[in-house]
């Protein structure tokens, strides 16, 4: 299989490429960012580091030749780059809609065009409270929420009208928890328990989004029990 990590040189991405290089049904990995992804340093291994191609798009709404050659042939893509909801308040509005909207619209129809697989398999990376439904958005980040409903609704309805040639799935984690220090721990756990905010181990979510992608996905949409679940039992396994 060969994936395309868009954002790889994120936090999520960074754990996502980590594994992917591990995985014995990927054979090749795409980091795809605006700016060079690295090699993970820590090693297992069973790593293949030589599966890693990294490549930089300088405008995600355009994409040049060279960036196009790279993608082409991939049979699934994990979709990361956004403005996230702890930097959605340092961009402007129009800003973050390009970011999430239209820069993901615009990859999942290049990235697809360009794949020669029968059935070409994108996740979309959106948060446990994200909103589609606009009566139902909470007041409090609601316009940035509505946002990445939006973008759901859109990436879900993109793979519907394509027939069987593109499957989408959302992923819906909570708090994305890493290797953090006992205070910050603290800190993020009293926050999610004041806003109600489920929480995932990145290394968890990881397992969940790889799983998924080469083994088919279990619903078009998975909250963060379901990637807590498929990702603790994939690393068990
Ligand atoms: N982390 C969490 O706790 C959490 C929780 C729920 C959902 N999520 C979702 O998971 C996804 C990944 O999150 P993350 O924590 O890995 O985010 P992150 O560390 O901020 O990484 C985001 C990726 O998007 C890229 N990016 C951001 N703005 C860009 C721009 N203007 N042009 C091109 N690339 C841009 C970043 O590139 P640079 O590295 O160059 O900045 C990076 O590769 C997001 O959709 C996020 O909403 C995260």
């Amino acid at each position: 299989m060969k994936l395309i990590v868009a954002g790889s040189t994120g936090f999520v991405g960074t754990e996502i490429v980590r594994q992917a290089l591990s995985h014995p049904a990927i054979t090749s990995v795409v980091g795809l960012a605006r700016r060079p992804t690295p090699t993970p340093h820590n090693a297992d291994p069973g790593m293949d580091t030589t599966k890693l191609k990294s490549v930089v798009c300088e405008d995600f709404m355009n994409y040049t030749d060279d960036v196009k050659q790279e993608l082409a042939g991939a049979d699934a893509c994990i979709w990361l780059v956004s403005v996230t909801i702890t930097r959605a308040r340092s961009v402007t509005q129009e800003k973050a809609r390009e970011i999430c909207l239209e820069y993901t619209m615009t990859g999942l129809d290049t990235i697809s065009e360009l794949s020669t697989s029968k059935q070409f398999r994108f996740i979309y990376t959106s948060g446990a409270k994200s909103e589609r439904d606009p009566t139902r958005a909470p007041w409090l980040m609601r316009d940035y929420l509505l946002l990445r409903g939006e973008v759901e609704t859109r990436v879900l309805n993109y793979a519907k009208d394509s027939g069987s040639d593109v499957e989408a799935c959302v992923v819906k984690p909570g708090l994305v928890d890493g290797e953090t220090g006992r205070i910050v721990r603290g800190l993020q756990t009293v926050g999610c328990y004041m806003i109600n905010m489920p929480r995932v181990e990145v290394s968890d979510l990881a397992a969940a989004l790889l799983q998924q992608v080469v083994e088919g996905f279990d619903s078009d949409t998975l909250l963060y029990e379901d990637l807590v679940r498929i990702g603790q039992k994939a690393l068990a396994d």
